[in-house]
Parts: structure tokens; C-alpha cells; sequence
């Protein structure tokens, strides 16, 4: 795996092995074993939209590999004032061992990728969001023990998260259902893809999205760099909740997953992510160790 672009990027049995070393990873740090598998390596980590978990996993993986991460936030970096990606990835291609991007177009990471000569980790866009979904799958997993036949559905907005979680679940052999307001849908080439390919339904009825589910997941209703569509949003996604009576439906051993940052009172009750805060969190300490498989596998093969 050179890159990590976006999940449609990686085989099943590439998701597979990094869910497996993520695994293992977990498991070294757990039980204080040394890994230094990134000794001497150095990942630069551009951020143009704010971010708590992506930017503290990264940069503390990295330093639990045995490497460097250095956080360069797009205010200050040249090409915060119009440096061009091109120019800005071949300079950085000289002094780092990788680079990991947040920004808005997907085009930018692909970029990125195309001028630079060094692996480039998605560390979201508005298109995707790829190590989110592999520490949610870890998850998944790790309370459902397998992920084939298992069902995700997924309340709220169809952007980043349901993209990458339909293209992550469907590699992986999961149901998806998608539940979200007319106008919200996911990409539609995503769709056509996961309906060729695996098993999908997008519907704006968000009990039939949730019935049966293994995993119930939602995401804020107004994502980075929408602020101002805010209020819009408030209308369009009124109802798009996953509360009690909603988790009425999915299996009685349904887990509740969010990517985070919440509101509560929005997309999720204030009870249902304190009721289901172990899989919330734990959810969010996969990022460290699925990412930190993401860091091996690009940087060391
Ligand atoms: N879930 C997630 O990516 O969180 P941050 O925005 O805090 O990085
Ligand atoms: N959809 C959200 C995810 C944040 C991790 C956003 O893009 O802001």
C-alpha cells in the first residue's frame, strides 16, 4: 500500500491486514511491548480544518513508533497564502517519510499524491474519511467478533462518514443502510458502486435504516466548512436523531458508534452516548491503533 488516500483505494484483504496489525498494535501498547517499527521516520501532518483526535492519535502513534510527527497547520504554511500543492509536495517529499492532509477536496490529497514522492494519508476531506472507518471496523469487530453479514446503518448526513463507511463496510462483507433526509444522499457514484457490489439501502426513514443493526452510527448534521448552511441544516435534519426509541429497533446487542465530535441534542440524545460511551470510546482510541498500522504499512511496507 503506497497511500491512503480513500478506502476504495485498498483490496479487502489490504483493509483486512491492517485491521490485523492494528490489532497486534493494540495489544503491544496494552501490555507496555516496545514498538518502534518507525524508528527515525518523520511524518508531517497538515491540517486545514481544526481536529482533536485526528492530530493527538497521529502525532502520538507516531512518537510510540519510534518516530517524529511535525504539526503544520495551513495558517501558518506557505501554502496557507497560495504556495501551490504541487510545489508544496515536492519540497515536503525532501524532507519527510509522509505526510498526512485534512483538508476540503478530495483533488487536494490526490494531488498531493500525484507531485509528491511519499505515502500521503487522508485525514479527512468533505469526500472521505478512511481512517475513521478503519478504527470504526476495528471496532466492529472487536465487539461482533466478525465483520461479514454484520449490519451498519448510518443516521445523518451522506459526506464524508457515510461515503467512506459504505465503501469500508461493503469491502468488508457488511450490510449498510443509510438513513438520511431527500437532497443529503451519498455520492453517487459510492452508491451505484456498493449497490453493484455489496448490500445497500438509502432511504429517508431512519427506523427502517436502523432496523436490525449490529451498529448504529451517526455524525453531526453540519460538518466543517458548512457553518454557515448551520441553520439550514437544523430544518432539513430535524428528526434525524438516534435516540432511545430509535435503538428500539436495531438488535437488542446493537452498538452505537460516532465519529466525534458530538451534539448532543442533535444527531444523538445526551442518553444514548452516555449508555453507549464504551463503544463511542473505544471507537475513538482505535483511531491511535488503526492509524498507527496505516503509519507501518506506508512507511515500512
Ligand atoms: N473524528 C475525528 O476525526 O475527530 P477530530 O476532528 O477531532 O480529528
Ligand atoms: N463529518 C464531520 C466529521 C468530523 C470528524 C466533518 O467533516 O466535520
Amino acid at each position: 500500500m503506497k497511500h491512503l488516500l480513500k478506502l476504495g483505494d485498498l483490496s479487502k484483504e489490504e483493509i483486512l491486514d491492517i485491521l490485523g496489525l492494528a490489532d497486534q498494535l493494540k495489544f503491544e501498547r496494552k501490555n507496555n511491548i516496545p514498538h518502534p517499527r518507525l524508528a527515525g521516520k518523520t511524518l508531517g501532518m497538515i491540517f486545514q480544518k481544526s481536529s482533536t483526535r485526528t492530530r493527538v492519535s497521529f502525532e502520538a502513534g507516531m512518537y510510540q513508533l519510534g518516530g517524529n510527527a511535525l504539526f503544520l497547520s495551513s495558517r501558518d504554511l506557505q501554502i496557507g497564502r497560495g504556495e501551490p500543492v504541487q510545489d508544496t509536495a515536492r519540497v515536503l517529499s525532501r524532507y519527510l517519510d509522509a505526510i498526512m492532509i485534512r483538508t476540503y477536496e478530495q483533488s487536494e490529497v490526490e494531488d498531493l499524491a500525484r507531485y509528491g514522492s511519499i505515502p500521503i494519508i487522508n485525514g479527512l476531506t468533505d469526500y472521505a474519511h478512511p481512517c475513521q472507518v478503519l478504527a470504526d471496523l476495528q471496532t466492529i469487530r472487536e465487539y461482533k467478533g466478525t465483520l461479514a453479514g454484520r449490519k451498519l446503518a448510518f443516521i445523518g448526513d451522506g459526506n464524508n462518514m457515510a461515503n467512506s463507511l459504505i465503501v469500508g463496510c461493503v469491502k468488508t462483507g457488511m450490510r449498510v443502510a443509510i438513513g438520511c433526509p431527500g437532497g443529503y444522499e451519498p455520492d453517487g457514484e459510492i452508491v451505484k458502486w456498493a449497490k453493484e457490489n455489496g448490500d445497500l439501502t438509502v432511504t429517508d426513514d431512519i427506523f427502517e435504516a436502523a432496523r436490525d443493526a449490529d451498529a448504529v452510527y451517526t455524525d453531526v448534521w453540519a460538518s466543517m466548512g458548512m457553518e454557515q448552511e448551520a441553520e439550514r441544516r437544523k430544518r432539513d435534519f430535524s428528526g434525524y436523531c438516534v435516540d432511545m426509541k430509535l435503538m428500539g429497533v436495531a438488535r437488542p446487542d446493537a452498538i452505537v458508534l460516532h465519529c466525534l465530535p458530538a451534539h448532543r441534542g442533535e444527531e444523538i440524545t445526551d442518553e444514548v452516548l452516555e449508555k453507549y460511551a464504551p463503544s463511542i470510546f473505544d471507537e475513538a482510541e482505535n483511531r491511535l491503533h488503526a492509524q498507527k498500522a496505516v503509519l507501518v504499512r506506508v512507511m515500512n511496507g
